[in-house]
């Protein structure tokens, strides 16, 4: 049995001949860019969400970009973000001229207020939680701790379609958030995508503009800004999958426990959480950092096709490099680097895969630590 780490094609094909009846309605519209599917995806993904707005963008990392650029940071500031994340979290504070000060993290990859209270100065001006594989930050604590301290949360919410903490959703738990629609993602269009939510209508109006390069209207540019707008094609793709994203969610979960359920007990694996809903966009389990690339061989040698999230952490990045970190400055993140190995996890993996899947973990894992 082969088992690849992603499989696009199964859920495209799911919905076909939607997606085909919707690339010809939009052809024949005319209509290609700022129409009426980005209009109506935006108003059903902010009232997915619980925000009073969204922004429908060219993908994920822009998403980030404008809120930290509608914030009017000085090159002083400074933005807290963890060391563990897709590097596009730490470009978005550079594109808008402030310093990144990156931050270790928990077991479970995730930044916490424990840690931020380590790296916080008087020149941190906002926080990025991420939350990584679609697992929720702690962030009423990191809320209510930067709150009382005037600085700005930001969710990097690209990985957390669906997820909560209680009964709020990812994209609401901050000023404002970043979602990604890039393929890979468990709401994925058929290119490039992202959208921006928030309650705040400064942020709101600024990234607004900053997405059509400044433009008040079609003559007056009134901001120096950006060409980045999700077109009406993907925007209608994104809209159909939206009427699947609760059913899709659900089904990431019951893999996710069934993993956690039956995986060998000291395998190190994600704790299935009743205070958050984690919708694992990823189901990472840590290993010894002695066997993890050569479990990852056999795995493979078993048809199971596993990837690492992330193998360099940002400040050991050869960009990062003038940034002054060094090996050892952030030891929980860079152990887990060595460590970390993400499991197959789609909606449409079948009963015998996830089976197969769990029996080639344990299988292998009890080989390697027999030896
Ligand atoms: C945590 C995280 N942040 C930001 C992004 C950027 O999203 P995009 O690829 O849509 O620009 C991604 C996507 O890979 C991501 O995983």
């Amino acid at each position: 049995m082969k088992i690849p780490f992603v499989s696009l094609q199964r859920e495209a094909n799911l919905i076909k001949s939607q997606l085909l009846k919707s690339t010809e309605k939009v052809i024949d519209s005319g209509n290609y860019i700022m129409g009426e599917n980005l209009v109506a995806f935006e108003n059903r993904f902010a009232s997915f969400v619980g925000v009073k707005y969204a922004l429908g963008l060219g993908n994920g990392s822009d998403a980030l970009t404008l809120i930290m650029k509608s914030l009017d940071l000085k090159s002083n500031d400074e933005v807290i973000c963890p060391a563990n994340s897709f590097i596009a979290t730490a470009w978005a504070i550079i594109a808008a001229g402030a310093k990144p000060v990156f931050c270790d993290v928990e077991d479970d990859l995730l930044i916490s207020l424990r840690h931020i209270k380590n790296v916080i100065t008087k020149n941190t001006k906002a926080v990025i939680p991420v939350h990584l594989s679609g697992r929720i930050c702690e962030m009423n604590k990191i809320n209510q701790y930067c709150s009382e301290r005037h600085i700005y949360v930001i969710e990097d919410a690209a990985q957390a379609i669906g997820g909560k903490e209680l009964y709020s959703y990812a994209g609401s738990l901050g000023i404002a958030a970043g979602f990604s629609l890039h393929p890979l993602k468990n709401l994925s269009i058929y290119g490039d995508g992202g959208v921006l939510t928030t309650n705040n209508y400064e942020i709101y109006n600024k990234a607004k503009l900053l997405r059509n390069h400044g433009l008040r209207d079609r003559d007056n540019c009134i901001l120096w800004g950006f060409n980045t707008r999700l077109d009406e094609l993907q925007a209608s793709y994104a809209l159909i999958k939206m009427d699947y994203i609760e059913e899709w969610t659900e089904k990431y979960i019951s893999i996710a426990r069934k993993y956690s359920e039956e995986l060998d007990e000291n395998i190190k694996r994600p704790i299935i959480r009743t205070t958050s809903k984690d919708v694992y966009h990823n189901y990472i389990i840590t290993l010894d950092e002695d066997i993890r690339d050569v479990f990852m061989k056999k795995l493979l040698d078993l048809g199971v096709e596993t990837k690492i999230h992330y193998p360099i952490p940002l400040h050991l990045q050869k960009c990062s490099e003038k940034m002054g970190y060094k090996v050892g400055s952030l030891p929980n993140s860079e152990r887990l680097s060595k460590s970390i190995v993400s499991l197959p996890i789609y909606h449409t993996l079948k009963v015998e895969e996830i089976d197969h899947v769990i029996k080639s973990v344990n299988s292998t894992f009890n080989d390697l630590k027999v030896k």
